[in-house]
């Protein structure tokens, strides 16, 4: 079989939302037999298929040869139309027996079945089953799954599928076999098997019922010390979903295993989580305290999507927000509560404004419920997942805790057991908290980040202020004119002379191209605090003076209006900078010195407020980017905070040492800020820095420590530098996940020279293309990396079309993912923009090219 992907024909086809039609035939019960070897596995599908509306049963099918087809036993007459396999049937219920054979080995798409470092495993959504066997490979056609699975005993002696283990025994020529049976109907896109050679990390939890689950965690044996972090996100997940949200889990059963090779962070098949090993082994020695947040985050994503996902499911892939969003709030709810909700708050906003703004506001711009897509692969996006969580905290914020839990229960309640809309969602808010949310709607079916404009004026001897807020929603691709949108913005105003805060902070609706809102008995001057905890996806645009800014930085009492007059401020001084070639510098290094000194507040806050903002969130900021331009400012500032405050970041570097490696919010907070204290060392061409750096490096006790060590050499032009990334690929050579650091760190450094080093490195005997991990590492990595990828020679837009092509051939659906950074083309001063639009072009011209990656290619030329 040619596991590449097939050349195209015709240019690819859109679907369309507006096109959904239910299914003519559904599958109530699938019987499903695996003879699993790697290089020739036998499956049969025994289907009983359910007549509902007209028409014969079709049944999707990719890459894959039916050997056998039978329909209530009999041979059938069968023919393959377009992808599916089409029986024509004449009463209203058959059983449909059909055979495959399929090549896990040769599979390096990932989807469908494929073997990973001696595993077998699967990856279905969202249309990885019919890799597997012909089906209505639809996420609203639910069927319950019967699972038995052979395979060699010494090779596979674990055996695991959904739901619960009913039956298991030897078999002659020392091959063994198990049966799993999973009482609930799901759809193919949540169906899992695993087979491989496992360890187990075993554990129980009691339902707030009394029921108890037997938990489970499979790795290869020699992870599996690296596992008690996940274990115990997991418990605390599932007490979390009891309290927070009613939710008790059904199975007796939960698995999860971790694998090697992923195209994503996890998956949530019913019963049998399975994931990338990043997102679940950890240790002190390996692992960041990023890498412990994000595994305890990404465990209970995938748990919760056991209700929001698994037990009402997405009725088509347009939906998927409807799983995503919600449960990616639900994530972020769950992290906010395990630690410091206000840094919290802070990352994932950064996250957003990293990933999804820029996403918004360029060629692949997409509302969180699309009209229309090629590939739905191309759909996971940061707009669908992020902004989709947005606009769930949106109503969260609007409706009040008590109403958005009734709106939540009432949805569960509904439409259990069933595929739903996006629709189905508002309406159970609506219907339980009395709102009308027709204009708030405007918001899964609007793409763009709406710009809020907001003036404050004061009229002093009346003692009135006056806010006039204005919002324009950007023209993106089809959707040339938008309509306002509906937002809540927690708003206070604070008195210039007093610096107290004049008003309790409001939420004020904003349903309109334009608002005006008075305050009474406003005194004396005010400053604006607007949207308060991020309260609402959208940029804000006011022409706060740097001094108020700096007051806000060390005054306001809402940690994230905090944290962004300082970035506010930060990018105001970058963006002079780079518009004029000079600028002041006085006031950011003030209020950084301020914060610095401030005993209120926790490391953790401090460590992200007085980080500077991204260069690649600078060029988010202009028309048109100079990532020169950029550079210099951004050098400039940096090197100016380093050498004037070198006391103070000297003074925090020495005062956070005794943090040590224990996972705690405090542990965590004084590790970040001795960090950034040490990057600003450096940045000051202080003579010792290198040193300073190698020793932090060296006498690390943790990962957390080492990796910034590391991080801070990168920058330099050291022999440190050197010995330091020697010692680390020395000592890490066996394990994986640490050596996509030692990739990344190095295509993250700051340096004219990284674009060097990178070409080099994807020759290096590590690189390995056929690793997802490896290859985000490296070419991800340098991709977001602006100074190094828009270097002025344009090698890093040949590099990364090269890598596209490359990838392709392998895994499109990866490949398909490098794309965007060569999208941005049309924000570039014009040389650059030329290079970057040849560069998409020379890989649209590419014969035999995936519809994951023509779709992302001939969208981003425009
Ligand atoms: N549903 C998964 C999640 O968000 C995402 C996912 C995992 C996925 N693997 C995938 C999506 C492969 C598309 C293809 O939790
Ligand atoms: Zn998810």
């Amino acid at each position: 079989m040619d596991i590449r992907t097939q050349p195209l024909a015709a240019p690819p086809v859109a679907i369309h939302r507006a096109d959904y039609v239910p299914p003519s035939w559904t599958v109530p019960d699938i019987a499903l037999d695996f003879d699993l070897d790697p290089v020739r596995t036998q499956v049969t599908g025994r289907l009983s298929v359910v007549r509902q509306g007209a028409g014969p049963l079709r049944l999707d099918g990719d890459a894959l040869v039916a050997e056998t087809v039978t329909v209530d036993g009999t041979p059938a007459e069968w023919a393959m139309e377009g992808g599916q396999l089409v029986i024509d049937l004449v009463g209203d219920a058959h059983v449909v027996e059909i055979s495959v054979t399929i090549a896990p080995e040769a599979n390096t798409q990932l989807m469908g079945l494929y073997a990973s470092d001696g595993l077998l495993c699967t990856q279905c959504e969202a249309e990885g089953f019919r890799r597997i066997m012909f089906f209505p490979d639809r996420p609203d056609v639910l069927a319950r799954y019967s699972v038995r699975m052979t395979a060699d005993r010494a090779r596979y002696p674990v055996l695991l599928s959904n739901g619960d283990h009913v039956g298991s025994g030897t078999l002659p020529d020392g091959r063994h076999y198990a049966e799993w049976r999973d009482p609930f109907p799901k759809p193919s896109y949540l169906f899992a098997l695993v087979a491989g050679d496992l360890a187990v990390n075993r554990d129980s939890f009691v339902t707030g019922s009394g029921k108890i689950v037997e938990l489970g965690i499979w790795v290869r044996a020699g992870d599996l010390a690296r596992t008690d972090h996940a274990m115990h996100a997991l418990k605390t997940a599932m007490a979390w979903d009891e309290r927070a949200y009613g939710r008790e889990y059904d199975l007796g059963v939960f698995n999860i295993v971790a694998v090697s090779d992923f195209n994503f962070g996890a998956m949530e098949n019913k019963g049998l989580n399975i994931f990338n090993s990043r997102y679940i082994l950890a240790d002190p020695d390996t692992a960041t305290d990023l890498d412990y947040d994000a595994i305890a985050t990404v465990v209970a994503h995938e748990y919760f999507h056991n209700w929001s996902g698994n037990r009402v499911t997405c009725r088509d892939w347009f939906q998927l927000s409807l799983k995503e969003g919600f449960t990616v709030f639900r994530d972020q709810q769950y992290s906010a509560d395990q630690g410091s909700a206000a840094v919290k708050r802070i990352e994932d906003v950064r996250v957003l404004r990293a990933a999804q703004f820029p996403e918004d506001g360029g060629p692949l711009a997409h509302p969180i419920r699309p009209n229309s897509y090629i590939e739905i692969s191309n759909f996971y996006t940061a707009t669908i997942y992020n902004k989709g969580a947005e606009v769930i905290r949106m109503l969260h914020t609007m409706l009040g805790e008590a109403a958005f839990r009734a709106g939540s229960d009432l949805y569960f309640d509904r439409h259990d057991g069933t595929a739903a809309t996006c629709e189905d969602f508002i309406v159970a808010m609506e219907d339980a908290s009395g709102r009308d949310l027709s204009r708030f709607r405007l918001w899964y079916s609007q793409a763009g980040t709406p710009r809020v404009h907001a003036a404050l004026d004061h009229d002093a001897p009346g003692g009135r202020a006056r806010l006039r807020l204005q919002q324009a929603v950007p023209a993106t691709p089809g959707q040339p004119h938008k309509q306002a949108m509906p937002m809540p913005l927690r708003i206070a105003l604070f008195g210039e002379l007093s610096g107290t805060k004049l008003l309790p902070e409001q939420t004020v609706i904003f349903d309109g191209a334009h608002q005006e809102i008075l305050f009474e008995g406003i005194g004396e001057r005010p400053m604006l605090s607007i949207n308060r905890g991020f309260s609402a996806p959208v940029t804000i645009e006011s022409d706060r003076s740097a001094a108020e800014l700096a007051f806000l930085s060390a005054h306001d009492d809402d940690p994230f209006a905090r944290y962004e007059a300082m970035q506010q401020l930060m990018v105001d001084t970058l963006v002079e900078d780079v518009a004029t070639g000079t600028a002041d510098h006085a006031a950011v290094i003030a209020a950084v010195k301020a914060t610095l000194a401030d005993p209120g507040l926790e490391p953790a806050f401090v460590a992200e407020a007085v980080t500077l903002p991204s260069e690649a969130y600078l060029g988010d900021q202009m028309l048109v980017v100079d990532p020169q331009a950029v550079t210099r400012a951004w050098d400039r500032l940096r090197r100016a905070l380093g050498e004037t405050l070198i006391a103070d970041w000297r003074g925090t570097h020495a005062g956070m040492a005794a943090a040590g490696h224990a996972y705690t919010s405090a542990g965590k907070g004084m590790r970040r800020l001795r960090g950034v204290a040490l990057g600003y060392i450096v940045a000051s061409g202080v003579e010792d820095g290198p040193a300073l750096a190698a020793a932090h490096f060296a006498a690390a006790d943790n990962m957390t420590d080492r990796q910034t060590g590391l991080s801070a050499l990168a920058m330099t032009a050291s022999a440190q530098r050197d010995a330091a990334f020697a010692a680390f690929h020395a000592r890490y050579a066996d394990n994986g996940l640490v050596l996509d650091k030692w990739f990344q760190t190095q295509a993250l450094a700051p340096r004219d020279d990284t674009i060097d080093v990178v070409e080099r490195l994807a020759t290096h005997p590590d690189f390995v293309l056929t690793n997802p991990n490896r290859l985000r590492s490296l070419v991800g990595a340098f991709a977001i990396n602006q100074r190094a990828f828009h270097d002025a020679s344009g090698r890093g837009y040949r590099f990364l079309g090269d890598m596209v092509v490359t990838m392709d051939r392998l895994n499109p659906q990866t490949a398909a993912k490098l794309v965007p950074p060569l999208g941005r083309w049309s924000r570039f001063e014009p040389v650059r923009s030329g290079m970057m639009r040849a560069e998409l072009e020379r890989v649209l011209a590419t014969p035999g090219l995936s519809k994951d990656v023509f779709e992302q290619v001939s969208k981003s030329l425009g």
